[in-house]
């Protein structure tokens, strides 16, 4: 069985600051960081260092040899990502403030350039069984879900960053949601700012909007569930200082499918990602933030 991540890539550019900027005010950041980051390839390079042989697709720009790098060493499939040096790479602005809680700004760059043959190509080595991880941070989505369930593969969905472009995918192929409470109140459309207060009653309402798939609900550190149509299970966060929380969501996806991977539980699964998690937030950076096995098995 094969593993394959379509996702973006970014350089994010981050600035630590005292609080995040509001409307028409200039501060000055007290430091300024470039590393390597995108939902798909941090989630790429959190199931290579978990140890699953993963395929990472989509498209750097120009300036995204780094990114290349990155999930090289990683020990991250590279061949079906294309370079379109015509194009900028993706990057992102993020500012980290005193708590070390992030806000992001994303510019697509190259990640938005999929192109339909692209995906006919990519999907052409894989077929029944295989694993599909897919965010929002590219187009061709809905090509990508589509041609993904005609083959039979399962479709692991993190529809972060939310907007709007969601409701138009082919959503019921998707196995394995994985979202926050935001993401969650917006698939069962409940106003995302006010999102429902019972982790039960979210659960509850994803389950009635989209009753073949199982879901995986990451609420930071109130925890984590896992629900499918006759279970639940809850596991708490473990508790670290937050220097920087960039990438705990993606090492988390990738730690958890890593653990269904390996035979794992779902319950054991949400362990074993809410540990790699946890030293994720520890660190600076997303990519680079990513603990490996070894690490993550020796944390308490
Ligand atoms: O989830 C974190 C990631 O979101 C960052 O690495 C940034 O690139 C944004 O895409």
């Amino acid at each position: 069985m094969k593993v394959l991540n379509f996702g973006s890539m970014n350089l994010d550019y981050v600035y630590t600051v005292d609080h995040f900027l509001t409307k028409g005010e200039t501060q000055a950041a007290t430091g300024r960081t470039t590393y390597t980051g995108g939902k798909g390839l941090n989630q790429s390079v959190a199931l290579a260092r978990a140890g699953v042989f993963v395929y990472h697709a989509g498209n750097v720009g120009a300036g995204g040899e780094v990114l290349l790098r990155e999930l090289a060493e990683s020990n991250v499939d590279t061949t079906y990502v294309r370079r379109q040096d015509d194009l900028p790479t993706g990057h992102t602005v993020i500012q980290i403030d005193r708590e070390g809680d992030n806000c992001i700004l994303v510019f697509g760059g190259a990640n938005r350039s999929v192109t339909k043959e692209q995906v006919d190509e990519t999907l052409e080595a894989f077929g029944e069984g295989d694993f599909l991880l897919l965010q929002n941070e590219i187009n061709g989505l809905q090509d990508i879900m589509a041609a993904a369930a005609n083959r039979g593969m399962r479709i692991f969905f993190n529809p972060s960053p939310m907007d709007e472009s969601i409701f138009a995918l082919p959503l019921e192929t998707v196995d394995t949601f994985v979202v926050n409470e935001v993401e969650a109140a917006a698939l069962t459309g409940a106003d995302p700012e006010e999102p429902a207060a019972e982790a039960e009653q979210i659960l509850h309402s994803l389950l009635e909007a989209y009753p073949d798939s199982t879901f995986v609900l990451t609420l930071g550190e109130e925890g984590a569930w896992y629900a499918d149509r006759e279970t639940r299970v809850f596991q708490p966060a473990y508790r670290e200082v937050a220097v920087d929380t960039t990438g705990a969501g993606d090492t988390f996806l990738g730690y958890y499918v890593a653990g269904l991977l390996r035979g794992d539980t779902p319950a054991e699964a949400l362990d074993l990602a809410s540990r790699a998690a946890a030293i994720c937030i520890n660190r600076p950076g997303a990519a680079p933030s990513i603990p490996v096995l070894k690490e993550v098995e020796a944390f308490q």
